[in-house]
Formats: structure tokens, C-alpha cells, sequence
């Protein structure tokens, strides 16, 4: 299979009084998606966006809208975000009793990629019935609920399990790594088999955000 990265800057770390600038400087460094990080108050400890601001920030940007979803109840909310202009949307399945029938939503719409998110702590037994239907699957390498955590090393066992699973059965499911990201450690992730980068902090919270991304890219044997 054909790799390629992606890199994913998460506006979690940007400055919101100029979201719109700072999403176009992480363009112009060659950002591939742009990564929201949507927030309940309950299935993480913080709040952060709703579906209005997807819908704006799809006015303002051709990068493609990846809304990564810590909340309850995924189901209630999945079709605002679509609606609003997510083009990638991943929910935890950790938050739901029906991690199938959440997918199986999301492919009623065309074209929009489907990924399901697991905690660090959360065994990859939970990719075995749905991994066929996923277009992604988004590995946490932090706790999820803020910016700017340590990276876990754990994860790049679990993202080389993973990786196994993908290829055994010869599927077309990508990896997406979040949490903890930045052109450090961006080639650890990517030897064990992830693509898609998602990086907060180290974009938004540098001097040179162009430069940033253009870093991380530099940083990824692929
Ligand atoms: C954390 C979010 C991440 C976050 C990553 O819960 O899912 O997307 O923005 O931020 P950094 O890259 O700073 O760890
Ligand atoms: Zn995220």
C-alpha cells in the first residue's frame, strides 16, 4: 500500500482571536488536514468547541476538517459536525455502547472518512469487528482533554500492533497519531507505521508556524 503523511495541525493550541490567520499560516507550511479537538466537559475534563465553529472554519479554509470527537454519546452529535463540514470525523469508542452502528452513520455520507479514537489505556481488541469498516484509526499518545501533554511511549507499541492488523488483512485503514507530537519524535511514530501526524503545540505554539509544519514533515521518514 501506497503510504503518505498527513500532517494534522489541532487548533487546540492556536490563538483563537486569529483563528483564521493561524490556520492559514499552517497552510502555507503545507498542513494536509486541520485537526479540531471537540470537547464535553464529560468524557474529558474540558470544553472547548461545537459545531458552529467547524462550520466557520470551513468558510475559511480548504484544508479538509478532521473533528476528532471526545464526547459522550458520539451518536447525538456526529451529523452537526459533518453537517458543519467535517470531512474526517473519529469518535472514541471508549464513549459509546455502539461503536458499529456510530461508523455505519458516518459512511452514510459520502466521502466523509471515518475513524474511531483509543485511549492509551484502551486494548486494540476493539479494532477486531469494525477495522474493515474504518478509514482510520486514531491512536492517543497522550490522555485526551488538553494540549501540550508528554507523549506516551506506549503508544508506538500499540500503533505497531496496529500496523500488523492493518496489513495482515490487506485493508486501506490509516493511523493517526495525537498527542505529544513534534519533529522530536515524529520519525518514531512513522518507523512504526503511522501517517497521519497531529500536532498542536508544536505548530501553534511556535514562533514560525509554516516553518513548524514544514519541520515535523522534515522529521518523518516518509
Ligand atoms: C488532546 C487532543 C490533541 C491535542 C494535541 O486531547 O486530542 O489533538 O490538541 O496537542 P499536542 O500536540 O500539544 O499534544
Ligand atoms: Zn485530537
Amino acid at each position: 500500500m501506497e503510504r503518505e503523511l498527513l500532517i494534522a495541525p489541532s487548533i487546540l493550541s492556536a490563538d483563537f482571536s486569529c483563528l483564521a490567520e493561524q490556520v492559514a499560516k499552517a497552510a502555507e507550511g503545507g498542513a494536509d488536514l486541520l485537526h479540531v479537538d471537540v470537547m464535553d466537559g464529560h468524557f474529558v475534563p474540558n470544553i472547548t468547541i461545537g459545531p458552529l465553529v467547524v462550520e466557520s472554519l470551513k468558510r475559511s479554509t480548504i484544508l479538509p476538517i478532521d473533528v476528532h470527537l471526545m464526547i459522550d454519546n458520539p451518536e447525538r452529535y456526529l451529523d452537526q459536525f459533518i453537517e458543519a463540514g467535517a470531512s474526517w470525523i473519529s469518535f472514541h469508542v471508549e464513549a459509546t455502547n455502539h461503536s458499529h452502528r456510530v461508523i455505519q452513520r458516518i459512511k452514510e455520507y459520502p466521502g466523509v472518512k471515518a475513524g474511531v479514537a483509543l485511549n492509551p489505556a484502551t486494548p486494540v481488541t476493539y479494532l477486531h469487528h469494525i477495522l474493515e469498516d474504518l478509514d482510520f484509526v486514531l491512536i492517543m499518545s497522550v490522555n485526551p482533554g488538553f494540549g501540550g501533554q508528554k507523549f506516551i511511549p506506549n503508544a508506538l507499541e500499540k500503533i505497531e500492533v496496529v500496523r500488523h492488523m492493518i496489513d495482515s488483512k490487506g485493508l486501506d485503514v490509516k493511523i493517526q497519531v495525537d498527542g505529544g507530537i513534534s519533529a522530536a519524535n515524529a520519525d518514531r511514530v512513522v518507523l512504526k507505521g503511522a501517517e497521519i501526524l497531529v500536532a498542536g503545540s508544536a505548530i501553534f505554539g511556535a514562533e514560525d508556524i509554516p516553518q513548524a509544519v514544514r519541520g515535523i514533515r522534515k522529521a518523518a521518514p516518509i
